[in-house]
């Protein structure tokens, strides 16, 4: 078994797949203009071109896969996708990213399917400020469709929540309130300009510490251990909390260090960095398992040094000018 160990010496164990660039909301921190990033599925990795880059991934040691967007409830064929991805020796954990839009219907589906968890993207508990930040999306559709993950048992259910200054950032205590009772993840996240927008990132950007303040003055905060290749995320718990707050600061202090992931586009490009323009095609391999795996070991050498990337959250950004849609979040 080939495997992957980046530069700091630790296995990588965690692929993000994109598995379509269309979404049905249009979050203005995501997209540039209103469904100005939709595309058809036309051009989108194929079930059988997703499946064989995951058994070349298991092969390296990969055995945790989350499937993203765009919104990937879209994709027709997302079930049976999953259901062929749980089938594969090695993947022992399989996620999903979702605006939950269309999850009412589908979250049982994939949790037969063998989907284990999932993350929502959620940023506002009040319908108009969701209408304004989705650009129209209905947040009871989102809300039902948190309900119907949980309860198929699609958990820990994580809600991810991006920091918005004078949009949500009056909401922070209600996400948070959540946690104490339920067992849900609650984690905050800086908004990245990633459309390019700098007026909206200088205007609505929020450091994250002022999210952790505001929790902390709920009840005490007790940092929890960081899992294992546990991401980006700093977990707090409210002392006799059932639920765990979670705070991503992509921007105020680098994670790049803890970075354990390699991310795979819509179109089958391979990413090694969020923030790095460089990507190997896997399409044109993927009837070689060899030269696929010959191609997660080069991603992880071409992964950049974090002390090089641009202090200057504009310039880190810029190669990300699509959105997270085409890259996945
Ligand atoms: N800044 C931070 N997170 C973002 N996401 C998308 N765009 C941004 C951005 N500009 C993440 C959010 C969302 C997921 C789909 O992608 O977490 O929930
Ligand atoms: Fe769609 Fe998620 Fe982007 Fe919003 S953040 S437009 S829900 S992909």
């Amino acid at each position: 078994m080939t495997s992957l160990v980046d530069k700091f010496g630790r296995q990588i164990s965690y692929l993000r797949i994109s598995v379509i660039d269309r979404c049905n909301l249009s979050c203005f921190y995501c997209m540039p203009t209103a469904n100005g990033c939709s595309r058809s599925m036309g051009d989108a990795l194929d079930l059988d071109g997703i499946v064989r880059i995951v058994r070349a991934a298991a092969v390296c040691g990969i055995s945790k896969i989350r499937l993203t967007g765009g919104e990937p409830l879209l994709r027709p064929d997302l079930t049976e996708l999953v259901e062929n991805i749980s089938a594969i020796s090695g993947i022992t954990d399989i996620s999903l990213t979702t605006n939950g839009a269309l999850l009412h219907q589908l979250a049982r589906p994939l949790a037969a399917a063998g989907l284990n968890r999932i993350n929502i993207s959620l940023d506002s508990l009040q319908s108009e400020v969701f209408q304004r930040i989705t650009r129209g999306g209905k947040l009871e559709n989102t809300l039902t469709g948190l309900l119907a993950a949980y309860e198929a048992g699609l958990t820990p259910l994580k809600i991810n929540v991006v920091l918005l200054k004078e949009i949500n950032d009056g909401e922070v205590a209600d996400f948070a309130r959540l946690t104490l009772d339920r067992d849900i993840h609650v984690r905050f996240i800086e908004f990245m300009p990633i459309t390019g927008d700098s007026h909206n990132w200088k205007k609505h950007y929020q450091p994250i510490d002022i999210a952790m303040k505001q929790c902390a003055s709920i009840a005490p905060l007790l940092e929890e251990e960081c899992p294992e290749n546990g991401g980006p995320a700093r977990y707090f718990r409210f002392k006799g909390g059932k639920g765990k707050l979670g705070f991503i600061s992509p921007l105020s202090r680098h994670f790049c260090s803890q970075c354990n992931r390699l991310r795979v586009t819509a179109q089958g490009k391979l990413r090694a960095c969020l923030f790095s323009e460089e990507e190997i095609d896997l399409r044109p391999l993927l009837g070689q398992e060899d030269e696929v795996i010959r191609a997660f070991s080069h991603a992880l050498t071409a992964k950049p040094d974090p002390t090089c990337l641009d202090s200057d959250p504009l310039v880190r950004c810029r190669p990300n000018t699509f959105g997270m849609v085409s890259i996945g979040g």
